[in-house]
């Protein structure tokens, strides 16, 4: 049996490395494991590397090492920011810089987009093959009631238009290929961390049960599927 070939970016991340950790354990898998840190896995189907995407040619890389293991069936993007130590969302537009716009656009937006450049080439052309990158309901713009964390909210907006720009080019090019944004739930992270204080225990996720999930939607996609953002549970979000 051919084995199943799939790349994680951002397989340091609390949901990143639920996936690694998810196709490792099916045997028939092989892994190629990316993250700006470098985490180890020291899994044996799991091949890990770095990745910065202040650094397009680390990613230009990373995509020449995975070519070395042959044409992929899926790769996920599972990267992203919402605080760090100089950056946390806007509550109000007097909070608002453009240093955290330019942060959050370049993990956010720029980043996915460039791993899309680099290794949509990589996918397997004749065979169902899934580019999926990490969303989050709060880039929806209909579904936007409560304001607030404007430039996540806009990176998150704007990566949403690219993977639907990107999949109306592949449904061209490539038309076994299917390019979605996924929406993991409220999951516990560090990315969450300081916002999960009014988070009911029932709504926050373990990273393990939200890779399940999404690997569950990612497993029922088509190529109809294309372009649009998709929930923990299978249901579309509206843009
Ligand atoms: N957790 C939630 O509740 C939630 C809800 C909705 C959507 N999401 C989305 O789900 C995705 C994963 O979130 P998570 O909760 O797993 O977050 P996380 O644990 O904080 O992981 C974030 C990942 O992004 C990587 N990263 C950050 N900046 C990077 C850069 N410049 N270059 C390369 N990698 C970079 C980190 O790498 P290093 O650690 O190696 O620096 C880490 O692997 C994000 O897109 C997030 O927006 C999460």
């Amino acid at each position: 049996m051919e084995k199943l070939n799939v790349a994680i970016i951002g397989a340091s991340g609390g949901i990143g490395s639920a996936f690694v950790r998810h196709f490792a354990g099916n045997t028939s898998a092989n892994v190629l494991a990316f993250s700006r840190s470098g985490t180890d896995f020291d899994l044996p189907n799991v091949q890990s590397h770095t990745m910065d995407f202040h650094d397009e040619s680390s990613i230009e890389r990373a995509a020449k090492v995975a070519s070395e293991s042959g044409s992929l069936d899926l790769v996920i993007v599972a990267t992203g920011i919402l605080h760090d130590d100089s950056l946390m969302p806007e509550k109000s537009i007097r909070n608002l810089s453009a240093e955290s716009f330019e942060k959050a656009f370049r993990t956010n937006t720029i980043g996915p987009a460039l791993v899309a450049k680099h290794f949509l080439p990589l996918l397997k052309k004749d065979e169902r093959a899934v580019f999926a990158a990490l969303s989050a309901r709060v880039g929806s713009i209909s579904d936007n009631r409560l304001g607030g964390w404007h430039a996540y909210r806009a990176s998150k907006a704007a990566l949403n238009m690219v993977l639907k720009t990107i999949s109306i080019e592949m449904a061209m090019r490539q038309k076994k290929t299917i390019v979605v944004g996924l929406h993991p739930g409220t999951v516990d992270s560090q990315l969450s961390k300081p916002f999960q204080a009014n988070v009911p225990d029932s709504q926050l996720f373990t990273p393990e049960y939200s890779a399940e999930k999404l690997v569950a939607v990612i497993d029922r996609l088509t190529p109809a599927d294309s372009g649009k953002v998709f929930a923990w549970d299978g249901l579309e979000i509206e843009s």
